[in-house]
């Protein structure tokens, strides 16, 4: 199912009336978007592509870190890192990780949600987390699928859209030398992007999420069935042999299934065999054309 059409979300709401915020929402409206830390979530659970790891700790966490000394050496400020690649391959996973973990105050906005949600509201909604942002000593704003938001303002593009690239631009170009905000995207469609947004001075800093190779398929089989029950040494490797071009999201649903095979047996920890059958089924379903 494609998650993210976001002109037809538009669509269908288009033709309901617009609400307007109340006074009490008003107040409380940027601390709902904050996320509260996990303390069950952190880079453990990120299983592979070490270099994607620390590119984005150095990009997102030592320019928060380091603000005052960077702006000493007259270095461009970095405000903002998109990271892209196709779905399932772990950016909003990351960028939760990063939340927890950074020494910053992290608001999350899920693009989709933002336009539906609060359709006719999402400019005020963006600015007053801008503004409660710049507050802080130092913080992330991270929008989720930021292409539905943000597509490219053609002439058929969606005039919500249209305002709210223009405010995004906006906001992003009006941060000070003070301003110690970092803001976060994802994306698994980057040519949707508004183009304005990737110019220098905004959404300049890439990463890029590629398909895992042997290796990561590896660390993420491991990584991602380290919280289960195992019986026995499981086997990673024949696993990772057979799973080529899958992605992490792939891998890791193998063991929902394998802990489906287990139970329905009767048992209370997984067997080799139910991580083989685990595989076996995903496999199946990669198969079956979707719709
Ligand atoms: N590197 C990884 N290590 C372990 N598990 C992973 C990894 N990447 C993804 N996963 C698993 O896949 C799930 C889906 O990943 P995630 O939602 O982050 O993908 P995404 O890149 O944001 O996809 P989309 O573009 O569709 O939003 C995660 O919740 C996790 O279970
Ligand atoms: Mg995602």
């Amino acid at each position: 199912m494609e998650g993210t059409d976001s002109d037809g979300i538009l669509g269908i709401l288009s033709e309901r009336a617009i609400k307007f915020l109340d006074d009490s929402t008003e107040e409380a409206l940027p601390e709902r978007f904050i996320v509260p830390r996990n303390e069950n979530l952190s880079f453990e659970d990120f299983g592979g592509y070490p270099d994607i790891a620390s590119r984005a700790r150095e990009l997102i966490e030592l320019p928060l870190k380091y603000h005052d000394a960077l702006n000493e050496i007259g270095a461009r400020p970095i405000k903002g890192v998109l990271f892209s690649g196709p779905s399932g391959t772990g950016k909003t996973l990351l960028a939760r990780i990063i939340a927890n973990h950074a020494d910053a105050v992290f608001y999350a906005i899920n693009g989709p949600e933002v336009l539906s949600k609060w359709y006719g509201q999402s400019e005020e909604i963006i600015r007053r987390i801008f503004e409660d942002a710049k507050k802080r000593e130092r913080a992330i704003i991270f929008f989720d699928e930021i292409d539905s938001l943000a597509t490219q303002r053609s002439d058929e593009s969606h005039e919500a859209s249209r305002r709210v690239v223009g405010q995004l631009l906006a906001l992003m170009d009006g941060f000070s030398s003070d301003t110690n905000v970092m803001i976060l995207g994802t994306t698994n469609r980057p040519q949707d992007v508004d183009s304005a947004l990737r110019r220098p001075g905004r959404f300049d800093w890439h990463i890029d999420f590629p398909i895992p190779t042997k290796r990561d398929r590896e660390v993420i089989l491991t990584t991602s069935g380290r919280k289960l029950r195992l019986t026995k040494d499981m086997p990673h490797l024949w696993v990772a042999d057979r799973t080529e071009s899958w992605t992490p999201a792939e891998l890791a649903a193998i063991w929902t299934e394998a802990a489906l095979l287990a139970v329905s047996d009767g048992r209370r920890a997984l067997l080799p065999e139910d991580y083989i059958g685990g595989y076996e089924r995903v496999a199946k379903q990669r198969m079956e054309p979707r719709g």
